[in-house]
C-alpha cells in the first residue's frame, strides 16, 4: 500500500515550529538564520528528525540534514555513531556511502515579521513523508535525503546554504558578507558555534543527489484564484539585487533655492518611479522590481539629503531580459541624477541565474498530483528558492500549494490545510517515484 502523510502530525509539527521567534502582539515570526531562536529551531529539528528514524548530520555551511536509507543502502538508515555535527567527515559518514540520494527540503529560516509557511511547510513536509515511508516499512531504492538550508532569505546573502553545498559561493568573499545593520556573517556563524570560514567545504560530491523537489507555497494569487490545488514549476526567476547610493550637497534646507538644491532624495524617488515604470513596460510583462530599504543622510528635517541609498532588486526568468532591465535601469539611475544635479554610485550586491526545471522533476510531480485525483497547471517561481541552486547540480523542481489571499513574507501568511495535506502527500509520491 502507498503510504501517506499524518495532516494532524504535520499540523503539530507546523504550528509548533512556529513558536521558535515568534513575536508579541501579532508581529509574525523573526527567525533570522544564526539567531538564538533559529539555533532552537534547528535542535527542535533534528530532535523531530531523529525520532521519525532519520539519519542526522549538520554541514559546516550549517544545513541540516536528516536521511533515510534506500532499498540497496548498506547503512540501513540507522544514524552512524559518531555522526558529527559541523564537521565534514562526520557528515559524510552519516550520508552513508556513496549512493546517490533523492533529496527534499526548504529553509526554517523566516523573512523579519514572516509567516509560518514560507520555508517551514517544505521542510516539515519533507519530515512527514520520510517519516510515513519509514513507517510503511517499505523502502524505495534510493535513500531520501531531507535538507533544511540555511539562510535562504538572505540576512546575509539570499541562499547561503544551499550556495555553499552546491559549490556556487566564492570562499574569499565569505569574511565581507554582511546583514544590512552591518552584523557580519562570520560573527552571526560564530554566535551560533559555526566557523564562517569552512562553510564553503560544505561542498557536495558530484553526482551525490540523484533528484531534487521542494514543495513550497506559491506565495502569490495564481493558484488560489484559478482554483487548482498543485503547481507544477517550471522555472524559477533571476535576481539582481543592487545599492544605489545617489550623492547631492547638505545644504541648509530653508536657506537654500529650491532651484540651487542638490537633493539625493528627490533624484532617488524620481528614479524609484522611473525605473518601476521602466520594468513594467519593458520587461516580459513578469518582470518585477522593488525598493526595499531607503537610508537618508544626514536625515534631519533641516538639511538637505546629500546621500540617499537604495536597495533595489529586480525579478525576471528570462536571462536576457533581466540583463538587459538591469542595463537600462542603471543607465537611467545615472540620467536621473545627472538632471537632478547629483551623481551615483551603484554597487551589485547579488545576482543568481534563472532556472529551468528538469522535465523528470516535474513529470514525477505532475503524475504524483494525477495519481491522487489533483489538478495542476505549470507555472513560473516568481519567488527565489533552494532548488534553483540545487538545479545546477541534479535534476531538481519544485511544486507550489494556494497560498490564501496570494500572501506571503507577512505575519498572516496561510494556506488551508487541506491544501497543505494535498501538497504534503503529492511530494510524498514525487520522492517515491523518483527514488524507485
Ligand atoms: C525568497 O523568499 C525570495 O525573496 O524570493
Ligand atoms: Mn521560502
Ligand atoms: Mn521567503
Amino acid at each position: 500500500m502507498t503510504p501517506t502523510i499524518s495532516l494532524s502530525r504535520l499540523r503539530a509539527n507546523i504550528e509548533a515550529l512556529s513558536a521558535f521567534g515568534r513575536q508579541p502582539d501579532r508581529g509574525g515570526i523573526s527567525r533570522f538564520c544564526w539567531s538564538p531562536s533559529h539555533e532552537k529551531a534547528r535542535a527542535w529539528l533534528i530532535r523531530k528528525m531523529k525520532a521519525a528514524g532519520l539519519a542526522t548530520w549538520v554541514d559546516p555551511a550549517g544545513n541540516t540534514f536528516g536521511r533515510l536509507a534506500g532499498a540497496g543502502d548498506a547503512s540501513g538508515g540507522r544514524e552512524s555513531k559518531g555522526a558529527a555535527r559541523r564537521g565534514a567527515r562526520g557528515a559524510r559518514r552519516a550520508r552513508g556511502g556513496h549512493a546517490p540520494t533523492v533529496m527534499t527540503g526548504s529553509h526554517i529560516d523566516t523573512v523579519p515579521n514572516g509567516g509560518p509557511l514560507d520555508g517551514a511547510l517544505g521542510v516539515l513536509a519533507g519530515l512527514e513523508c520520510l517519516q510515513a515511508v519509514a513507517e510503511s516499512g517499505q523502502r524505495p531504492r534510493l535513500p531520501l535525503t531531507l535538507a533544511a538550508w540555511s539562510d535562504e532569505e538572505g540576512r546575509y546573502g539570499g541562499l547561503f546554504g544551499s550556495r555553499c553545498y552546491t559549490g556556487r559561493i566564492d570562499p574569499a568573499q565569505v569574511a565581507g558578507i554582511r546583514a544590512i545593520d552591518g552584523d557580519r556573517l562570520v560573527d552571526a556563524m560564530k554566535r551560533a558555534g559555526f566557523d564562517a570560514r569552512k562553510a564553503p567545504s560544505a561542498r557536495m560530491r558530484p553526482g551525490e543527489v540523484a533528484a531534487y523537489v521542494e514543495l513550497h507555497i506559491e506565495q502569490g494569487p495564481h493558484l488560489e484564484a484559478a482554483g487548482i490545488p498543485i503547481g507544477v514549476v517550471e522555472g524559477i526567476v533571476g535576481i539582481r539585487r543592487f545599492r544605489l547610493a545617489f550623492i547631492g550637497e547638505p545644504d541648509h534646507a530653508g536657506a537654500t533655492p529650491m532651484a540651487r538644491r542638490k537633493d539625493s532624495f528627490l533624484a532617488a524617488a524620481d528614479y524609484a518611479l522611473r525605473a518601476r515604470d521602466h520594468v513594467v513596460r519593458k520587461g516580459s510583462g513578469r518582470s518585477v522590481t522593488n525598493f526595499g530599504h531607503v537610508e537618508i543622510a544626514p536625515g534631519v528635517s533641516n538639511i538637505v539629503p546629500a546621500r540617499t541609498t537604495l536597495l533595489q532588486e529586480m525579478r525576471e526568468l528570462d536571462a536576457r531580459i533581466l540583463g538587459r532591465l538591469e542595463r537600462e535601469c542603471l543607465a537611467l539611475a545615472r540620467d536621473v541624477a545627472r538632471r537632478r544635479g547629483c551623481r551615483v554610485r551603484v554597487e551589485r550586491v547579488s545576482a543568481n541565474q534563472g532556472v529551468r526545471c528538469a522535465p523528470r522533476v516535474m513529470r514525477a510531480v505532475a503524475e504524483a498530483a494525477g495519481a491522487l485525483g489533483l489538478s495542476h497547471r505549470q507555472m513560473p517561481s516568481a519567488a527565489g528558492h533552494d532548488a534553483q541552486n540545487l538545479a545546477h547540480v541534479t535534476d531538481s523542481g519544485m511544486l507550489f500549494i494556494p497560498s490564501m489571499g496570494g500572501r506571503s513574507h507577512r505575519p498572516d501568511e496561510m494556506s488551508h490545510w487541506k491544501d497543505i495535506e494535498r501538497g504534503a502527500n503529492v511530494l510524498l509520491l514525487s520522492l517515491l517515484r523518483l527514488a524507485r
